[in-house]
């Protein structure tokens, strides 16, 4: 192993490690928060680049040791995942408040990924996991003060970590969060992101969507908010809703373009949306 290793860190090299993510009983995670005293180590952390599980890739090149663990947990067996993360937490890799809602809820429905094209080119639209926290970040950062207003109603400027957690940790059940990413070589770029938060009392969710500056008016939100409503459909969601802001026109047009019957009251300068995501016609087929 160690020289093919070697061998791969050549000029333009990449070392890719797969493997099973437990054992051939399913019992024992392979990936482990330390090795076992005198197990041999044929190659230091930083010379490899990903680590491929069933579950996915683990992108390690240049990251921390806190994202490197959390790209690992992310990979390992979702059975093993949380008692990973709490020894990671206990070794001090992670911070103490490292949310662990994305390992107690639904597993990530991978089936829910998907590919789509804006402005020529090729997105994947995918629901977003833990290790999404940096690029939700960057997101937050590019906004304009007029896209802020919109999304947050608020002039603010800062995004609370806990806030960045709470939408990347997701139990994809009764919150549920959609980013937009452009792969461009090594880089990945955050576009877009959309969410929906249940509510657990009724069939309600309220959802909330926010496209990078120089990515609206590219047909970016009209996917997301027709993705939202098929997934909600999909989830027994009977009516989602939205607080919208009366001047933001684009986003109150979006709304309305889903062809569902779109309510709108008034109150302050805010309009309290709210529409079901079954159509009239269709709920009187499905009564008949
Ligand atoms: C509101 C928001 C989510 C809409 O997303 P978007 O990606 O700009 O939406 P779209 O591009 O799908 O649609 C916007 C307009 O572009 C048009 N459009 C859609 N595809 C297009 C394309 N390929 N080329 C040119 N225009 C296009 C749409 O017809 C629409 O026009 P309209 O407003 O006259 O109806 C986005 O502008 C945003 O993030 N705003 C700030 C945050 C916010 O307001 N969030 C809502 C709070 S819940």
């Amino acid at each position: 192993m160690p020289d093919f290793i070697r061998g791969a860190l050549s000029a333009r090299g990449r070392t890719i490690i797969v493997m099973p993510s437990t054992t051939s009983d399913g019992q024992t995670s392979r990936i482990v928060s330390v090795v076992p005293k005198g197990a041999g180590v044929g190659a230091m952390r930083e010379d490899i680049h990903y680590v491929v599980t069933e579950y996915g890739i683990a992108h390690l090149r240049g990251k921390t040791l806190a994202k490197r663990s959390l790209e690992l947990i992310n990979v390992a067996h979702p059975s093993f995942r949380e008692k990973l993360l709490d020894q990671a937490v206990a070794l001090g890799y992670l911070p103490e408040d490292q949310s662990r809602r994305s390992y107690r809820g639904l597993p990530y429905p991978e089936e829910l990924e998907q590919t789509a094209v804006f402005d020529g080119q090729t997105a994947i639209v995918r629901p977003l996991k833990p290790t999404d926290e940096d690029l939700v970040r960057e997101l937050f950062y590019s906004f304009s003060s007029k896209t802020l207003q919109q999304r947050f109603m608020t002039t603010r400027v800062l995004q609370p970590r806990e806030e960045r957690m709470s939408q990347v940790n997701i139990d994809y059940d009764l919150s549920m969060a959609f980013g937009v990413f452009l792969v461009r070589g090594s880089m990945t770029e955050l576009i877009a992101v959309c969410e929906y938060e249940r509510n657990p009392k009724n069939s309600s969710a309220e959802v909330s969507f926010a496209v990078r500056d120089d990515w609206q008016g590219k047909g970016v939100g009209t996917y997301m908010v027709n993705l939202l409503v098929r997934v909600g459909k999909s989830r027994n969601i009977k009516t989602f809703t939205a607080d919208v802001l009366s001047t933001n026109v684009g986003m109150l047009n979006l709304f309305y373009r889903t062809g569902l019957d779109v309510s709108a009251k008034l109150e302050d300068d805010v309009y309290k949306i709210s529409f079901d995501l079954v159509k009239e016609e269709e709920k009187v087929k499905e009564a008949g």
